[in-house]
């Protein structure tokens, strides 16, 4: 190996390392390119999971609790428990997309998939038996 060689290699390292560092720090690499608007919170979150029960442990259950009860304390997280508001499946479907007071939308974060796959458990556990599943397309009509 020739010295020039070894010192080419050397600074190729340095400057890899330098975009490594770049690639780290996306929100900085982003800034040089085109101006695209982003959502003010969490840019391009989504979910995962893409079933019901890992949904519902994984979103809902921080604050309507593991057995869907809900919660009073700082807030007050309503039951899903044998909630005969989940009978028209549409209205949890708007609930989940668009929020409502103290429930944040999550329309954003889910795909229509995920939000029919939540919907769906919460409506068939906690003692709700409302077995007429909703569908991706109920999701899509109430997105706004
Ligand atoms: C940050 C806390 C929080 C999270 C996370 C959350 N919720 Fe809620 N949820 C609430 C609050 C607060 C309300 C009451 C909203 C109101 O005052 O109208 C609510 C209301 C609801 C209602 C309406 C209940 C009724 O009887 O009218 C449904 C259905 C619901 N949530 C489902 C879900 C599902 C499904 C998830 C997970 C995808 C979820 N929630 C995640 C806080 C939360």
């Amino acid at each position: 190996m020739t010295r020039e060689n070894t010192s080419f290699r050397a600074g190729f390292a340095v400057a890899m390392s330098a975009a490594s560092l770049l690639l780290s720090f996306p929100a900085y690499a982003q800034g040089s390119g085109p101006s695209v608007p982003e959502p003010a919170l969490s840019a391009g979150f989504r979910f995962a999971e893409n079933s019901g029960e890992e949904l519902f442990a994984n979103i809902c259950q921080g604050c309507h609790m593991s057995d869907g009860k809900g919660a009073t304390g700082a807030g007050t997280y309503p039951s899903l428990a044998g909630n005969s508001n989940l009978e028209a499946g549409g209205y949890p479907v708007s609930i989940v997309v668009n929020g409502q007071r103290g429930m944040p939308p999550f329309g954003a974060m889910m795909s229509d998939d995920q939000v029919a796959a939540v919907v769906n458990y919460v409506r068939t556990h906690f003692g709700n038996r409302y077995l007429d599943a909703v569908t991706s397309e109920d999701v899509r009509a109430v997105r706004r």
